[in-house]
């Protein structure tokens, strides 16, 4: 998605922009551009394509203290330089970079252009440029400009401006589009991520929905779009930056996947009670008796975290037998879902900016309903808005394909329903202690999976060029066919469908031939008998059958064209480790296929439009 870094200080703009630009790359991207002020006047430097490409048509900007760069991910017009940001107002003196949507654009655009503005581009953000210059001619005065601009706009956006008539002067504001604000040395920065920051410094604040800053190099006022000051705590960032780097990992997909064994124990660190057979998670003390109290819940989320949510439906029913509903976020927002009392809402979440699921979150609270989340980025929106909530502590995820993040939300839906079990006497003592002491053995359990990736990778080199993929699965292993499915279209553009196993014979099964491999998850499990005559279906139309099955399973050896071993574990908890094969085959696979597999085309890594 788009990202956004402003600066005002001391040292070369350009520099600086370039560097932050270039940390938020992983977002995903398709132009950028960065507006300096160079001897009075605006440059403005634009092109499709990577941040090494604007580096290298810049002007010689060594005395430009005050700037904005941005990268951007096409929503209204082609990824030209034209529609590249920042644009400009018609005087060009005027230059704003912009994340989000202005929904009403088409409407304020016709309204300018009879007023005689000129448009240039055809994205949505430059009607704000020019609305900004509308307010700014009459009251010359950039904070108030923006303001009134914004009160005219419908739609999310986070926004940095920088005017000639103000040279030492940036205004950001926002409304569901994340920006955190850097405080410096006689310098201070902006940006839609803190990674773009933290070279220069630890010190931020988050700007909440509906609230502008005026940005200087000595100081940075903080105001609601009401025009009243707003008080907010500096807050003291505590991530590394060579944990968002890719330590020595060709990407950062297979440094993201190796990490696991380290990131899944810290989602379930210090939340286990091993002598009571229970989990403890702080950011739910204050719900803990109105969740075990739940008549049904609702799990709201999109893309992997719909996966996630998914397994927690069948282990959620099967362990603390509550009734849970999944839904794509963006379909419960618009289909007028209906909320009972003693529901409770739960959003995934690995960015904790989903458009989607924000809104769905929003729509749920304003029908009443209690709405808890599950994300990784803290402060994120979703984590703000929510209620209550668990974070997942999966650390920074670079890679637009999900990874690490998913089997830590599997952890945390783990601990919960470890939660509601006891407390609702679905379980006992002893089984909660069994399932606290497997918990325990996961992280080594994924470690020897990762150890096993050279064969993954010579699988990978055998099926690299076949054009279509299945991923077939039973009961809690059905997610997890559709998450392998998913990870391998979007990072190697093969197409791959994930099935209920059993629903392959009512359709599906009229694609098998020799050119189709076919994934399995046949897991020792309460599915496996019936997953073998899957299998069996499979063969007897010389599919290839690729299988993740657990360690020693002879009858399977019979079966199967290939197969990956897991270590067993309880059927719950296979989730976390029988993924994992699955995200290195679609990554070996796509980096054989020469893909970008980081940054896949058209993918954003966190989505904040519609
Ligand atoms: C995952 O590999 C995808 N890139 C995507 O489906 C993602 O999971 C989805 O956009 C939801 O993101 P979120 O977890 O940040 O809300």
């Amino acid at each position: 998605m788009c990202g956004i870094v402003g600066y005002v200080g001391v040292k070369n703009a350009s520099k600086v922009l370039i560097e932050g630009l270039k940390r938020l790359e992983y977002r995903g991207y398709d132009s950028a551009g960065i507006s300096v002020l160079l001897n009075g006047h605006l440059a403005i430097s634009k092109t499709p394509g990577k941040v090494s490409r604007l580096e290298k048509m810049l002007p010689d900007a060594g005395s430009s203290v005050i700037g904005i760069g941005h990268t951007r991910w096409a929503t209204h017009g082609e990824p030209n330089t034209v529609n590249a940001h920042p644009h400009t107002d018609c005087s060009g003196r005027i230059a704003i970079i912009h994340n989000g949507i202005i929904e009403n654009y088409s409407a304020l655009r016709t309204k300018l252009a009879s007023m005689g503005h000129a448009f240039k581009s055809q994205t949505d953000t430059e009607v704000l440029a020019h609305l900004i210059e509308e307010f700014n001619k009459r009251f010359m005065n950039l904070e108030i400009a923006v303001r009134l601009a914004l009160k005219e706009v419908d739609g999310t956006f986070g926004i940095v401006v920088m005017s000639e008539s103000e040279p030492d002067v940036l205004v950001a504001a926002r409304r569901g589009s994340p920006l955190v604000i850097g405080l410096g040395d006689s310098e201070n920065l902006i940006a839609s991520d803190a990674s773009a920051l933290i070279k220069h410094t630890r010190e931020v604040i988050y700007l909440h929905d509906n609230e502008i800053a005026v940005i200087t190099k000595e100081k940075v006022q903080l105001k609601n779009l009401e025009d009243e000051a707003v008080e907010r705590e500096t807050e003291h960032l505590t991530f590394d930056l060579e944990q968002i780097e890719k330590g020595g990992y060709a990407h950062f997909m297979l440094k993201e996947i190796h990490e696991q064994p380290d990131t899944v124990l810290n989602s379930m660190r210090g939340r286990l009670i091993d002598a009571d057979g229970i989990s403890m998670m702080g950011g739910l003390r204050e719900v803990e008796e109105k969740i075990a109290k739940a008549r049904r819940f609702v799990i709201l989320a999109c893309g992997t975290s719909w996966h996630a949510a998914l397994v927690g439906k069948y282990i959620i029913e099967q362990y603390a037998k509550i009734p849970v509903e999944v839904d794509y976020a963006s379909e419960f927002r618009y289909r007028n879902p209906v909320l009972l009392d003693g529901d409770i809402v739960w959003a995934i979440s690995q960015s904790g900016e989903t458009l989607d699921t924000l809104a769905a979150l929003r729509e749920a609270k304003k029908k009443g309903a209690d709405a808890y989340g599950i994300v990784n980025v803290v402060g994120s929106t979703i984590a703000r808005e929510s209620d209550a909530g668990v974070y997942i502590h999966a650390g920074p995820e670079i890679g637009v394909a999900s990874t690490k993040a998913f089997t830590s939300q599997l952890v945390v839906l783990n601990l919960i329903n470890l939660y509601l079990a006891r407390k609702r006497k679905s379980i006992t003592l002893e089984q909660g202690k069994e399932i606290v002491e497997e918990m325990h053995r996961i992280p080594d359990k994924i470690r020897k999976i990762v150890e096993n990736a050279g064969q993954v990778e010579s699988i990978a080199e055998e099926f690299k060029e076949s054009r279509n993929f299945l991923y077939l699965g039973r009961g809690v292993n059905f997610p997890v066919a559709l998450e392998g499915a998913l990870k391998l279209k979007e990072i190697s553009y093969i197409h791959a469908e994930g099935y209920p196993a059993a629903e392959m014979k009512h359709g599906p099964i009229a694609l098998i031939d020799e050119n189709m491999p076919a994934v399995f998850i046949a897991l020792r499990d309460s599915t496996y008998d019936k997953i073998l005559s899957n299998i069996q279906e499979v063969r007897a139309r010389k599919g290839n059958v690729i299988v993740i099955a657990n360690e020693a399973d002879d009858r399977l050896k019979e079966l199967a064209d290939h197969i990956i071993e897991v270590p067993t574990t309880l059927e719950a908890l296979s989730p976390i480790l029988s993924v994992i094969p699955l995200q290195l085959l679609s990554y070996y696979i796509a980096v054989k296929r020469g893909c970008n597999v980081d940054q896949p085309r058209n993918l954003a890594k966190s989505v904040t439009v519609e």
